[in-house]
């Protein structure tokens, strides 16, 4: 696939815009305020579909050109979306079988958005037929910086088990086994009497009677992913042919477990990413923290985009907690640390009706008279004078490997030594700790090398092939540091158990003879040194002949037995940590693997951006408390003054950008 960038020359600012939803006076209006706002980039139509094609074949495009005209007259660009996120209720009605069935059996009814299964033929063609129309109407405009293919795929509806699917689902068997017979084997058909005869007799794993077999399952996962991964590149394919120079995304919903982001990325010019952390979570800022970090890593050569963030409140939570007076501004400049080129909103106008009617926008039911407003508006503005660090981008040294198929193995239908070890939740206390130590790692997946990074820490890989395997070990070898979670290297590509205890064995010299998971509420201790910590969730009984054993179980049944060890493998080093710890133990640990100074919790974060000439490290205070931190010297561009380093208070929710020539850049004091 060609490269295809999109590179602005400023710093993005705008939102979702809905203008078939508002009269041709209120977007003279919408023009005058998103100019006092400094909107300089808009997306739309995301859910035009039915307003541009009411009727089958019969296209209304005459208002869709004159607001672009009137963006495009006012210095305002625009991506533009497919409009393909909706389905029209006539498509629906043509062809009721475009619509998705559940788990259960049950179609579900029009009347909600995102109406379609993913392998639909009849829906896949029509949303080509839309996207060439779309491109060859707009994709000379001079307005347009890039496609927005559909709307969140795997929103509403990510796993379609109607007939289409069936099918799809036999064809991806298919192709990927070619035999009926391989299947059996991948899929162990022989436990439970489930051997398959013939492809035909093979569906996707529907409600059943008791637990589904897990090998099936996962390969609905991975295909589940490719049908809405097939959706993206049937339309990516037509703008392709029709303006081949205009960059393609589709938006991400961030660390989402339906689809393999590593895969779809590939697939796209431009990652781009919906970031709605709830205000309400003492923790929201350490799961944005992964989030964007995982964002910046999907493509590691170039900046992504925040396409979505909340003003204020959303509209689908239980209780949707407001963002207090400056938390917008912080949480924004959050995103532009770890290396987005921009913030964007939902939306720009708020809707009076509908389902989000309640759902925060730059320009709020009461006008631009309003906190909001007003908040958004000197971000706008402020944002125009930073616009230097655009293109910059983020490095690190440190790896954190997040894995799509080992999430699908955990998932909570199947059949696990216990459903309380959450992938997710491991993720998030191991990334905590390291954030609390003020370590930044990039994200990494098991299709990449791993030799550019000094340590890789893997929270939990259930699932390991033994390519994935050799890769880990080679990148030991060769001195790298590794950190391995409980519950690794247990299964196969197939979900079957790797025989003997786990693939690291060797890597690891240590053998998971049982997994040992501990009751809801219960904890055990573990010694590391004179210290003693808890273990929650997840315990093992361990073999190891380690070269070190870090800590051992101080309590309970597994008492005096390794807990953590450390193997010397080629010229590096792999920790094994056998259960799930509290945050003071794994910061204990880390900090010792990668030498820097344990912490005690804080709310700050230190981020630096880069390019060919500076450094921009932003340190950002999630908390509503002033707090004293101590930084290095440089030239803050958003005070606009020369900064001594040393102890500083920070305002609640503060930031400062301290930018420093490459070649000076120093060592924090
Ligand atoms: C998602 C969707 C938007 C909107 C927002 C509301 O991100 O893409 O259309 O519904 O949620 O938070």
């Amino acid at each position: 696939m060609e490269d295809l960038r999109y590179s602005p020359e400023t710093l993005v600012f705008g939102a979702d815009y809905n203008p078939d939803q508002w009269s041709k006076e209120t977007w003279q209006e919408d023009i005058r305020l998103m100019k006092v706002a400094h909107v300089n980039l808009v997306t739309l139509p995301v859910f035009g579909w039915a307003q541009i094609e009411p009727r089958e074949g019969f296209f209304e495009f005459d208002w869709l050109d004159e607001i672009l005209e009137l963006l495009h007259k006012n210095g305002i660009n625009f991506n533009l979306a497919t409009a393909t996120a909706t389905p029209p209720a006539w498509l629906v009605r043509k062809f009721p079988e475009i619509l998705p069935v559940d788990f259960n059996g049950v179609r579900l009814e029009y009347g909600s958005r995102q109406s379609y299964c993913p392998s639909s033929p009849i829906f896949k063609e029509y949303t080509r037929k839309l996207a060439s129309k779309m491109a060859e109407r707009y994709g000379r405009h001079p307005g347009l910086k890039f496609w927005h293919i559909s709307n969140e795929y795997g929103d509403h509806v990510s796993r379609c088990y109607c007939p289409s699917s069936s099918s799809d689902f036999r064809d991806w068997l298919s192709a990927k086994y070619a035999t009926v017979d391989a299947i059996n084997q991948a899929w162990e058909t022989k436990v439970w009497g489930q051997r398959y005869s013939h492809m035909d007799e093979i569906e996707p794993p529907r409600r059943s009677m008791g637990p589904n077999n897990p090998s099936q399952l996962l390969d609905f996962e991975r295909f589940s992913s490719d049908a809405m991964i097939e959706l993206f590149l049937a339309e990516r394919e037509v703008l392709r042919s029709i303006t081949p120079n205009i960059p393609v995304t589709t938006n991400f919903m961030s660390i989402c477990r339906e689809i393999d982001y590593a895969k779809l990325a590939s697939l796209e010019d431009l990652v781009t990413d919906d970031a709605y952390p709830d205000p309400s979570d003492p923790r929201h800022h350490i799961i944005a923290s992964l989030n964007y970090s995982m964002m910046r890593s999907l493509k590691k050569d170039r900046p992504w985009l925040l396409l979505e963030q909340a003003p204020s409140a959303v509209s689908w939570r239980n209780v949707n907690v407001p963002k207090a007076p400056g938390q917008m501004r912080l949480m924004s400049y959050h995103a532009l640390a770890h290396g987005s080129d921009g913030v964007m909103f939902f939306q720009w106008r708020q809707a009076r009706s509908g389902t989000e009617r309640f759902h925060s926008s730059m320009l709020g039911h009461t006008g631009e008279d309003s906190r909001i407003f007003r908040e958004v508006s000197a971000l706008g503005e402020e944002l125009s004078q930073v616009g230097e660090i655009v293109g910059s981008l983020v490095k690190s040294k440190i790896g954190f490997l997040v894995d799509w198929d080992s999430r699908w193995a955990m998932r909570a239908e199947e059949s696990l030594p216990s459903l309380a070890y959450d992938y997710m939740t491991q993720l998030l206390s191991w990334y905590e700790a390291l954030f609390d130590i003020n370590a930044q790692v990039d994200c990494v997946f098991v299709t990449e090398e791993f030799d550019k990074y000094e340590t890789i820490f893997v929270p939990t890989l259930m699932m390991c092939d033994v390519a994935t395997s050799r890769k880990l070990e080679k990148f030991v070898a060769s001195g790298g540091k590794l950190v391995v979670g409980p519950f690794s290297g247990v299964v196969d590509a197939n979900n079957g158990i790797h025989p003997g205890g786990g693939i690291f064995q060797n890597l690891l010299k240590a053998t998971v003879e049982e997994p040992w998971p501990l009751a809801s509420g219960e904890n055990q201790k573990i010694s590391i040194g004179e210290k003693t910590y808890l273990a929650n969730t997840w315990t093992e009984l361990l073999t190891s002949d380690a070269d070190e054993v870090i800590a051992e179980y101080a309590s309970g049944p597994l008492v005096g037995n390794p807990a953590v060890t450390l193997s010397n493998f080629g010229d590096g080093a792999a920790v094994y940590i056998s259960c799930v710890l509290e945050k003071s133990a794994l910061q204990s640990i880390f900090s010792t693997v990668l030498r820097v100074p344990s912490t005690p919790e804080h709310f700050a974060e230190f981020v630096t951006r880069s390019n060919a000439n500076f450094d921009y490290e932003f340190v950002l205070n999630h908390s509503p408390e002033i707090v004293s931190l101590r930084v290095n010297r440089g030239f803050d561009i958003l005070a606009n003054r020369e900064i001594a380093g040393g102890l500083r208070d920070l305002s609640g929710y503060g930031v400062i950008i301290l930018k420093r020539a490459r070649e000076s850049a120093s060592e924090r004091q």
